[in-house]
């Protein structure tokens, strides 16, 4: 029998109670692969004929672990930012998408202002999934067309997020209650 959904979220909770968090996030990060190879749930939830958007497909009520499908009709690039005190594990279910991880290079000292730099660059293709740890800055670039699984610890809606323009040198903090879907 293929790997399901089902069987995901009860590895991905296991891990998140058995292991520490980085050791729970590489299980994660497997774990969503082996999902990725199961064509019944990427036709179904991102298929060619997927709904454009952001749905949320499972959260987890034990330890608040989401696991959203993103679909795209248009090519987009997200801005540096980063998921507050949430890790995400992205996987990408169709084409691909660009990951840049950036350092930051100021001692945030300065409310609002913020430098940021580009460290290191890789690309997810169908089947890959990469980690992001908490706190750690990224930005995205993918194609028409593209689709990913991304799996969160906790609702990002409901925590303070950041979003960086490394070109004015800024930092906007996002508190959680604009209720903004979040790449
Ligand atoms: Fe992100």
């Amino acid at each position: 029998m293929s790997y399901s959904l089902e069987d995901f979220c009860a590895d991905a909770r296991a891990s998140l109670k058995d292991k520490a968090g980085a050791d729970a996030r590489q299980i994660i990060k497997a774990r969503l692969e082996r999902l990725l190879t199961n064509a019944d749930f990427v036709a179904e939830h991102a298929g060619p004929k997927a709904e454009a958007g952001i749905k949320t497909i499972h959260r987890d009520a034990e330890t608040g672990m989401n696991v959203l499908v993103h679909v795209y009709a248009e090519a987009k690039a997200a801005p540096p930012h980063d998921h507050g005190d949430s890790w995400a594990v992205y996987g990408q279910a169709a084409l691909h998408t660009d990951m840049t991880v950036w350092q930051r290079t100021d001692d945030g000292g300065t409310a609002g202002k913020a430098s940021v730099e580009p460290a290191e660059s890789f690309r997810l293709e169908p089947g890959m999934a990469g980690v992001f740890e908490p706190g750690q800055i990224h930005s995205l670039s993918f194609p028409a067309g593209a689709r990913f699984v991304r799996v969160t610890g906790t609702d990002l809606k409901t925590i303070a997020t950041r979003r960086f323009d490394p070109d004015a040198g800024t930092v906007l903090e996002d508190k959680g209650v604009s209720g903004v879907a979040k790449t």
